[in-house]
Formats: C-alpha cells, sequence, structure tokens
C-alpha cells in the first residue's frame, strides 16, 4: 500500500465533525497510568498512530494495554517487569521519554532512549534533565548506545526547580515524578497548556496532591495512586482549529461539536479580525463559515493562551486566501516551516523574511544559538488561487496544512505521508469526506 492521499480539490467543505480527543493528553494519560495501582480506564482516546506505537511501548515494558472499545483504553501495569525502554517503538514516539517517571517510581533505575517523533527543530530535552537532576534523579547518558541511565533514591524526589523557560511535557513528566513519594515539590515557570491541567487533573481524581498557581506547581507526594472512576480525555484543540480552517478555506461552513471555547479563544479572535465566520452556540459548538473575502492578519506563535505553535500551518493556508500580505512569526519551536516548500508547489507566494528581535534569547521558546541561522518568520501574500502539485508531508500538523490546501486547489493533487497525518488525526480522511472533501488514502 502507498503511503499517500490523493485530494481532488475546488470544493466548498460543509457539515459537521465531532472532536476526537485530544492527542497530547491521551498519550500522557497513558503514561501516567503506569504509575497507578489496579487498572486504569481512559474514555475517549483518539484511535491514532501515536497512541497505538505508545501502546506497544509499554506492552514491550510488560504492562497490559488495550482498546476495550472504539475509544476506551484499559491500562494494567501491575505486571510491568521491565525497565529498559524499546529502542525501536521508542525512536518512533517523542513522548517515550516521559516513561522515565513511571519506570523511576517502579524499579528506581532506569535505561530510556534519546526521543524520536516529529522533527520540528533540535527538540532538546535538557530543561527536562536539568530539572529532574535538580530534584534528586541521577541521570547519565551514554552517547555510544543512545540511552539515558536514570536513578532514583527510594524516597522519590524532592525539592524546588525553576524552569528557565517553559516546557509543556517537561512541566508534566516532573508533575508525574513527584506526585508519588514522601516529599514536597515545588515547580516555577512551569508551562500553563490546558493539557498540563488536564494531567493534574486526571492525577488529582486518584489521590495525588497537586496544586497550582499560576505558573508555579505545588506537589505533596503520596503513597499511592488509585482510580476510582474512568478519565474522559478532553478534546483535541488542534483538530478542531484544522477543522476551522478547512471549513473557512474552501469557503464552506463547519460545525464544530464537543470543543470547549475556552481552549481556542485566541484562534477564534484571530479568525474574526481576518474576516472569517464564527457563531457560537454554546460553550462546546461553534459554526465556522466563509461569509466575505478575507483580509490578511500577521500572527505571532506562543504558549497558552496566546496564537499555538501547532496552528500556524493551517493559518498559512488560510492566508494564502487572504486578500494582502500577512506575516507568521514562530517563537516556540525552531525549523517549523517545513511546509513551506510545499505550498509553494501549489502556487502560493511565500518566502522567508528575517525579523529583528531585540533579545532573540528571551523572545524564542527554544535555546537560541546566535552562532546559528534562524529561519522563523514567513510573508504570506495573497490573495492566490491554488493549483494541484505532487507534495510532501514532513511533519503532522504541516501535514494537515497540506491537505487543507490540496483541498482549496483546483484539479487532483498527490500528498505523500498520509501515516505521519494518522500519527494525530483521527478519521481524519473519514471526516473530511463526510464534509464532501474529495480525499483518498491509497
Ligand atoms: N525545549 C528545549 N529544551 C527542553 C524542552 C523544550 O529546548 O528541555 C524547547 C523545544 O525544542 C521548543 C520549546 O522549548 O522549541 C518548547 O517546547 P515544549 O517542551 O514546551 O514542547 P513539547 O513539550 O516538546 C508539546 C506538544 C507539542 C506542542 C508544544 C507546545 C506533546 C507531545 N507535544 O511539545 O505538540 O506544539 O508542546 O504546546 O505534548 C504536536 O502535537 O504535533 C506537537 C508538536
Amino acid at each position: 500500500m502507498e503511503d499517500a492521499y490523493i485530494v481532488k480539490g475546488g470544493k466548498k467543505l460543509k457539515g459537521n465533525v465531532v472532536i476526537s480527543g485530544a492527542k497530547n493528553v491521551a498519550l500522557k494519560a497513558i503514561i501516567a497510568s503506569l504509575l497507578f495501582e489496579g487498572y486504569v480506564i481512559l474514555e475517549n482516546v483518539p484511535r491514532i498512530n501515536d497512541v497505538d506505537e505508545l501502546m506497544n511501548l509499554i506492552r514491550a515494558l510488560g504492562a497490559k494495554a488495550a482498546f476495550s472499545e472504539k475509544n476506551k483504553v484499559k491500562i494494567d501495569s501491575s505486571i510491568m517487569d521491565k525497565n529498559k525502554v524499546d529502542l525501536l517503538h521508542a525512536s518512533k514516539i517523542r513522548v517515550s521519554f516521559m516513561l522515565f517517571a513511571p519506570l523511576l517510581h517502579r524499579f528506581k533505575k532506569c535505561y530510556v532512549p534519546n526521543p524520536g517523533g516529529c522533527r520540528i527543530g533540535a527538540r532538546p530535552i535538557d530543561r527536562i534533565i536539568e530539572g529532574m537532576k535538580q530534584l534528586g534523579v541521577k541521570v547519565n547518558y551514554n552517547s555510544g548506545t543512545g540511552f539515558y541511565k536514570a536513578e532514583m533514591k527510594e524516597e522519590g524526589i524532592k525539592g524546588e526547580y525553576t524552569f528557565g523557560k517553559p516546557s509543556h511535557t517537561g512541566t508534566e513528566i516532573l508533575i508525574m515524578l513527584s506526585a508519588l513519594g514522601k516529599n514536597k515539590v515545588i515547580l516555577n515557570n512551569t508551562a500553563l497548556e490546558p493539557e498540563v491541567d488536564e494531567l493534574i487533573k486526571f492525577l488529582n481524581e486518584s489521590g495525588a496532591d497537586i496544586k497550582k498557581e499560576g505558573s508555579r506547581i505545588l506537589i505533596k507526594g503520596v503513597s499511592k495512586l488509585v482510580q476510582k472512576k474512568p478519565f474522559q480525555i478532553m478534546s483535541d484543540r488542534n483538530e478542531a482549529v484544522t477543522f476551522a480552517v478547512l471549513a473557512v478555506a474552501t469557503k464552506g461552513e463547519v460545525t464544530i461539536e464537543k470543543i470547549p471555547i475556552f481552549l481556542i479563544e485566541e484562534f477564534i479572535k484571530c479568525l474574526k479580525k481576518a474576516g472569517g465566520g464564527v457563531e457560537i452556540y454554546n460553550n462546546q459548538k461553534v459554526r465556522f463559515f466563509y461569509h466575505e473575502s478575507l483580509n490578511s492578519l500577521n500572527i505571532e506563535t506562543s504558549p497558552h493562551p496566546g496564537f499555538m505553535t501547532d496552528w500556524q500551518p493551517n493559518w498559512a493556508v488560510l492566508m494564502t486566501q487572504a486578500k494582502g500580505e500577512s506575516i507568521i512569526h514562530e517563537r516556540v519551536f525552531e525549523n517549523r516551516f517545513s511546509y513551506v516548500n510545499e505550498l509553494k508547489k501549489l502556487g502560493a507566494k511565500i518566502e522567508f523574511i528575517p525579523l529583528g528581535v531585540a533579545n532573540p534569547k528571551d523572545f524564542y521558546n527554544f535555546d537560541y544559538n546566535p552562532e546559528k541561522i534562524y529561519q522563523q518568520a514567513i510573508k504570506i501574500t495573497g490573495h492566490t488561487p491554488l493549483h494541484n502539485a505532487a507534495l510532501q508531508i514532513k511533519d503532522l500538523r504541516a501535514g494537515a496544512s497540506l491537505i487543507i490546501a490540496a483541498l482549496v486547489a483546483t484539479g487532483e493533487s498527490v500528498v505523500q505521508g498520509a501515516s505521519i497525518v494518522e500519527r494525530g488525526y483521527e478519521d481524519f480522511e473519514k471526516k473530511v469526506q463526510l464534509l464532501g472533501g474529495k480525499v483518498k488514502k491509497i
């Protein structure tokens, strides 16, 4: 079987979409489940490749993990008996490094390989390793094997750690590491992403003692975590934005269900400013529609509650359909413009532009290196009619954007790399087809 989509564009997409569970909550909840006594039930888990890969990985550690219904997962780690993460499976999924937390709690010593996953920027885990060390974990990296060896004291970790710059998964792994034990941990300058709040909710519902005060998190270790009721994975804010852009960019209308508005508030604000139609029915349901020609709007990505980095590839496609020049400035990740050359193949007018920043070390969320040349901003000139092309997906969010672009374009496009989209979007092909979109996986 090929790993591509054939997309026939030029049609207005219309209908309803029910948003699936959030990948970036589900993956962490699956890993955190390995900290629990007894089994854990997770509901609204998206059926995506990343979830399958993670379940393979934890089964290889000896734990039981399986879907019992379409979106319901049961995890039982009572017989987990290995403390070394499988290199092959781990290389396919970036969150594999988060297994430090349950493995250290179970075995006090573990071996975890350098993480894989989407190639957006260098994506080091230096802040995470530094945090673990400061809180009492001994960590050594063996560049020969590519494995970290970590060791933790019987009593668990303790102390205070301040992130130099916030890290989403970094905050989550340190929360997981602190949840069990006999001590107190304080984390400062943590990530404010709503996915982090969901992890805290999941753990607190099961006996953890975690308090969040702005970007400061206080954790009192508890002796055990036991699930009292199944945990519902919240809806995926990135999927919601993808379908909203799909609606407006194809000049159609799509009603999105099961999306708490606060998750996409900044996107909605920007879309309205750019002339997109937004009608909010209640706190969970929104209609996105095209009603007037779009105008350009500059975007600067930032951690929550700002305009999320994962939304900018979608926004770029939308801006090819807007009148005027718009600038997208990526502050969170380096190298998150893998889609630019692909969009150009469809006829989009995009160029990288240098943007002077007074203090790049503080301004960017990645570890800025003055010796390196970065391309952090693009200028899109619209409105441009798009035409068909042969495209290559290079990372997950860029992948969804290329499909939107091919649906906007006239003619038939081939988009290679379908499995990258399937890493993070549940039933993407089917959902687009239900809106009238001509997408077929081959
Ligand atoms: N960073 C470092 N060192 C670290 C940690 C982070 O330099 O030790 C850098 C990163 O390379 C990045 C910036 O700091 O440039 C922010 O990284 P962060 O750690 O906050 O992001 P992440 O945890 O790696 C998660 C999501 C991303 C999402 C970002 C922002 C998961 C599995 N991934 O990444 O989601 O874009 O937070 O909210 O939760 C996706 O779903 O496709 C995706 C990339």
